[in-house]
């Protein structure tokens, strides 16, 4: 058996015979259509399980952009300072620092949460959230969860029109505390649903997906 390190290269080494396209998706261990379960650790620790869960935020409030085209895309830090410009720390930290004030006699302090302050920090604003002149916005490097190659087409709007949900392709992310990836995204994945579809219809009404190869590669 090889060690580690140079399994990986060799295995490097294939793949780029393979396609060019598939070497960029090894720095991450990926592979195409095998990506069930991945789940990369995000630069902040955003919680759906809390936001689109316990809070219960609507998908469309930050994700919009599945009605109108391809992406649902990923909202941008302003979208949060809807209530992050207020709610800067849990209940649970703000709480504590409240009993431990009057424990001690003391006026409460503002608590800043860590992952928050990384928020502030993209928006280049300071601990009391004014823009810091040394700072320079920069907006959260997200790590991309689902990837379809590029010979291959997906519109959201398209199918968020014929009256599917979120989850029937993505499973429960409202109960996810980090994103997960619940399907191959394989195109036998796509197929089968398209055959399901045009059998059963969504949501009582008929639809007509195709199976044409030109619908989902040109
Ligand atoms: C409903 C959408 C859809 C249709 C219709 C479709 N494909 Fe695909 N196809 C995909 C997706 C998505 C992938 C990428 C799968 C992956 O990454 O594993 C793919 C991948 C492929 C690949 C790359 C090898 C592989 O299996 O990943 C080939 C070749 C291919 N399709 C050919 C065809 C041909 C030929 C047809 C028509 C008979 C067709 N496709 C119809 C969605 C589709
Ligand atoms: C308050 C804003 C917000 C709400 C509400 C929200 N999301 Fe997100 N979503 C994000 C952010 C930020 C990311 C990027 C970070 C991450 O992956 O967790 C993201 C990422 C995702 C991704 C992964 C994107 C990728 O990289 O492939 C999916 C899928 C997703 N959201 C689906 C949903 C669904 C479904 C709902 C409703 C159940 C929802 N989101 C509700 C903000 C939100
Ligand atoms: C029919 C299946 C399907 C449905 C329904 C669906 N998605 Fe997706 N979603 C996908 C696929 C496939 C990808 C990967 C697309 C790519 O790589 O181009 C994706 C990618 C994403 C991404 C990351 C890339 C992007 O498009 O910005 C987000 C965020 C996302 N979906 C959120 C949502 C939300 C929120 C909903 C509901 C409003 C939703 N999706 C409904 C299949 C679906
Ligand atoms: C509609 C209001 C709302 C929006 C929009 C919102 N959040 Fe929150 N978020 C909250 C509330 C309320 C809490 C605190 C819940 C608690 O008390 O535990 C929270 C908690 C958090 C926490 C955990 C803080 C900690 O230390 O426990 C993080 C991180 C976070 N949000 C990030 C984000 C990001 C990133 C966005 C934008 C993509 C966002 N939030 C959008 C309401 C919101
Ligand atoms: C959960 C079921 C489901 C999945 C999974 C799914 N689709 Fe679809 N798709 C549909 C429905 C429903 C329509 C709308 C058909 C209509 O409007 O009559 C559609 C429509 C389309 C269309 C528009 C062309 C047409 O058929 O009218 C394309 C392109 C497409 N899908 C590509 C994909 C690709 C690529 C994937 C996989 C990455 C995929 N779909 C996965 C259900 C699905």
């Amino acid at each position: 058996m090889l060690p580690q390190p140079i399994r990986v290269a060799l295995l490097g080494v294939t793949l780029a015979f393979v396609g060019g396209s598939l070497v960029s998706r090894l720095a991450d261990a990926r592979l195409p259509g095998n990506n069930t379960g991945y789940a990369p650790v995000q630069p902040l620790a955003y919680s759906h399980r809390l936001h689109a869960g316990e809070l219960g935020i609507d998908c469309l409030y930050c994700h919009m952009a599945a009605l109108r085209g391809r992406h649902a895309g990923i909202p941008s830090a302003d979208v949060c300072m809807a209530c992050h410009r207020s709610v800067r720390a849990s209940q649970e930290a703000v709480r504590a620092e409240e009993q431990a004030a009057s424990a001690e006699g003391r006026a409460p302090r503002t608590i800043v949460s860590t992952e928050l302050a990384k928020l502030y920090a993209a928006l280049g604003l300071d601990d009391q959230l004014r823009p810091d002149p040394q700072a320079t916005p920069s907006p959260i490097p997200w790590k991309q969860v689902h990837v379809l190659p590029e010979h291959a087409q997906f519109d959201h709007s398209v199918h968020m029109a014929s009256g599917l949900r979120c989850q029937q392709c993505h499973g429960p992310i409202e109960t996810m505390e980090r994103v997960r990836q619940q399907e191959r995204l394989s195109m036998g994945w796509c197929l089968d649903c398209h055959r399901a579809v045009n059998r059963d219809g969504v949501g009582g009404q008929p639809v007509a997906a195709s199976l044409d190869c030109a619908a989902c590669h040109y």
